[in-house]
C-alpha cells in the first residue's frame, strides 16, 4: 500500500484572528494522491455526499462565505475550472479567476509562478493551479503560505480528478475492493491515469493497462505500483482483459506533450470505443473518461447507462465542494 504523509508536513494552518478551526485535511496542499490513506478517502466522499444533498436541497449555501479562491489556470481547462468556480461559489464564495488569459497576467512579462503565487495569496484563501510542468504544484506550495491545490501538473499528476473518479467508482458499485479496472490509451502521458492507478494501489483492485507500446505507463510508476502490491497487467490489446472489467476507463491521446506531431499522427486513432465494442463488455461495467474526448469514445455510446463519464463531472463538483470545504477548514 502506498502510505500518506503526516498531515503536519501538508499542513500550513494559519488561524487568522484567533479563530479555532480544525478538521481533517485542515490546510494541506492537495499535491499528489499519495498523500491520502483510505480514511481520508471515507471522510472527503462522506462530505461530497453531504455537499450533494445540499445542493440538492437548497443550491447554494454559506459554509464558505467570505472566503476567496484564485484559480491560476496556464493550460486550457473547462471541467476543472468550471467545476472549482462552481464549487466554492455553491458554498458561498468566490473567485479570482486567471483561466482564460495567462497571456493576459504578469506571467507574460515573464514573473515566476512563485511570484505570481506569493501574489494571489495576499488575497485570497487557497490557490487551484494548473501548470504545463510536473513538480509545478510541489514548488508553488514550498513558496506559498495558503493551501495549493493542483489541477493538473504537466504529465505529473491530478490528484481531484482521481478522487471524483474514485468517488464514482464507489458510488456507481457500492463498493471499490474486488473491482476489476482497466486503464486504456495514453498512459504515458495520462496524469488522471497516474492519480488514479496510485489511489487504485490502496484497494484490492487488479489493474489493467491497455495502450500502444510507445504510450505506456511511466516506468517509475510501474515499480511503485508493483511495490504497492497491485497485481497489474500491460497489454496493447483492449479484447485480452475487457470481458472480465468491471470499470473501462478511457484517456484521451495527449497531443500537447508529443515531441512530434508525425509520433502522434501514429497513435491518435489507436483505440475507438463504439456500441461494437461494448458488446463484449460486461452488461453492469462503467465507461469512464475524464474528458474532453476526442475521438476515442463514439457519441453513439452515449445513450448506453453503462457510460459514466458525465456522472463523473456532476461528481466532480461534489467531491470539490468537499475538499475545499475541508482544506479552509469547515468541514
Ligand atoms: C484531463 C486533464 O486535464 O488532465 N481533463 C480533466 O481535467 N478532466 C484529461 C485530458 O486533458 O485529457
Amino acid at each position: 500500500m502506498i502510505a500518506s504523509p503526516t498531515v503536519a508536513s501538508r499542513s500550513k494552518n494559519h488561524l487568522p484572528f484567533g479563530e479555532v478551526r480544525h478538521g481533517r485535511l485542515y490546510g494541506w496542499d492537495i499535491l499528489s494522491v499519495s498523500q491520502f490513506s483510505r480514511a481520508d478517502l471515507d471522510a472527503i466522499f462522506d462530505v461530497a455526499k453531504e455537499m450533494r444533498h445540499m445542493v440538492e436541497r437548497v443550491g447554494t449555501f454559506d459554509l464558505l462565505k467570505g472566503k476567496l479562491l484564485a484559480c491560476l489556470f496556464y493550460e486550457p481547462s473547462t471541467r476543472t475550472s468550471s467545476s472549482f468556480i462552481a464549487a466554492i461559489e455553491r458554498l458561498g464564495g468566490s473567485t479570482i479567476p486567471i483561466t482564460q488569459g495567462v497571456q493576459f497576467s504578469s506571467v507574460s512579462k515573464g514573473e515566476s509562478l512563485a511570484d505570481t503565487v506569493r501574489t494571489l495569496e495576499c488575497y485570497c484563501d487557497a490557490i487551484v493551479l494548473r501548470h504545463p510542468e510536473i513538480g509545478s504544484a510541489a514548488l508553488a506550495a514550498e513558496a506559498a503560505r495558503k493551501p495549493i491545490i493542483n489541477a493538473g501538473d504537466g504529465a505529473g499528476e491530478h490528484p481531484t480528478q482521481a478522487l471524483l473518479d474514485l468517488f464514482t467508482i464507489e458510488e456507481e458499485f457500492g463498493r471499490v475492493d474486488g473491482l476489476m479496472v482497466t486503464m486504456l490509451g495514453d498512459l504515458k502521458y495520462g496524469r488522471t491515469v497516474h492519480s488514479l492507478a496510485r489511489l487504485l494501489a490502496l484497494f484490492d483492485v487488479p489493474l489493467n493497462f491497455v495502450s500502444p507500446d510507445i504510450l505506456g505507463l511511466p516506468p517509475m510508476l510501474r515499480v511503485e505500483l508493483v511495490k504497492a502490491g497491485v497485481r497489474l497487467r500491460e497489454t496493447s490489446d483492449l479484447h485480452e482483459v475487457l470481458a472480465e472489467s468491471d470499470v473501462l476507463y478511457v484517456t484521451r491521446v495527449q497531443k500537447e506533450r508529443f515531441e512530434s506531431i508525425e509520433l502522434y499522427n501514429q497513435v491518435k486513432d489507436a483505440y475507438v470505443i463504439t456500441p461494437k465494442t461494448l458488446e463484449a463488455a460486461k452488461p453492469d461495467m462503467i465507461l469512464m473518461h475524464p474528458l474532453p474526448r476526442v475521438g476515442e469514445i463514439s457519441t453513439e455510446v452515449d445513450s448506453d447507462p453503462r457510460a459514466a463519464y458525465f456522472r463523473q463531472v456532476e461528481n466532480g463538483m461534489y467531491v470539490r465542494m468537499a475538499l475545499l470545504a475541508m482544506v479552509l477548514g469547515k468541514a
